[in-house]
């Protein structure tokens, strides 16, 4: 089956203001006027503050607007925390959940990301769903136990799979300009897709798509996308430039 490419950008708590976020994203309309969306689906994921206001000039680009985080919760007395149907409701049809800074920074479990899932599956919002290993994990020779544990919370609250993306992420090449190789990302991803085949069945290990995230630049995207079980890329430090424009279109 050949699956959609789908681009993420993750800026993260970047940039430092809204008028700098307006300005990065008319300098990809002149690099891009618009994306090809039957060939690749690209997601920008600004900091939650600015989802709205940006929402329409994203949408303007062929672009979706994603939510970093989403909370685990409904309505109610949650300070600080808005649901998947908060999201819904200003026009925010994706989210991240799980990436590896809210895990390790906030100390987000396996079961919290569960959680988050299962309001997303329910509000019928799209996920963005973030697995990886530290790198002493991977030196332990842990890497494919540790993706199976983190995709394997999550698995029992899919009732629709194609609401969800998988991004793998290993840790230890996230901001540190340390790529994973293109063999070695497509063979942690080719694992997390037999995974995926023998718990949720060869339909879904087909369709679902999986990005690989971690130091992706314009200069290191066109090889890792050759691979097969590549398909598309969670970008961090480089979507908050111009040339990010080069990554969407090197894979669309
Ligand atoms: O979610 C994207 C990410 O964590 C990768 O960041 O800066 O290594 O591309 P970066």
């Amino acid at each position: 089956m050949s699956r959609k490419f789908i681009v993420g950008g993750n800026w993260k708590c970047n940039p430092a203001t809204v008028r700098e976020a307006n300005t990065l994203l008319k300098e990809w309309k002149k690099a891009l006027p618009n994306v090809d969306k039957s060939k690749v689906d690209v997601v920008i994921c600004p900091p939650a503050l600015w989802m709205s206001s940006l929402n329409e000039s994203i949408e303007a680009l062929g672009m979706s607007t994603c939510a970093q985080n989403v909370g685990k919760n409904d309505a109610g007395a949650f300070t600080g925390e808005w649901t998947a149907s908060n999201l819904q409701d200003i026009n925010i049809s994706w989210t991240l959940i799980g990436h590896s800074e809210r895990r390790t920074k906030y100390g987000e479990s396996d079961a919290d990301v569960a959680e988050k899932v299962a309001k997303c599956q329910d509000a019928g919002l799209n996920v963005i769903l973030c697995i990886g290993e530290t790198l002493e994990e991977r030196e332990g020779g842990k890497t494919d136990e540790v993706n199976k544990r983190q995709l394997g919370a999550v698995i029992p609250k899919v009732k629709d799979w194609d609401k969800i993306v998988i991004a793998y992420e290993p840790v230890w090449a996230i901001g540190t300009g340390k790529v994973a190789t293109p063999d070695q990302a497509e063979e942690t991803q080719a694992a997390i897709r037999a995974y995926l085949k023998e718990a949720a069945g060869a339909a879904v290990a087909d369709k679902v798509r999986i990005q690989y995230g971690g130091s992706v630049t314009r200069d290191n995207c066109a090889e890792l996308i050759t691979k097969p079980n590549i398909d598309g890329f969670l970008v961090g430090g480089a979507s908050l430039k111009p040339t990010f424009m080069d990554i969407v279109s090197a894979v669309g």
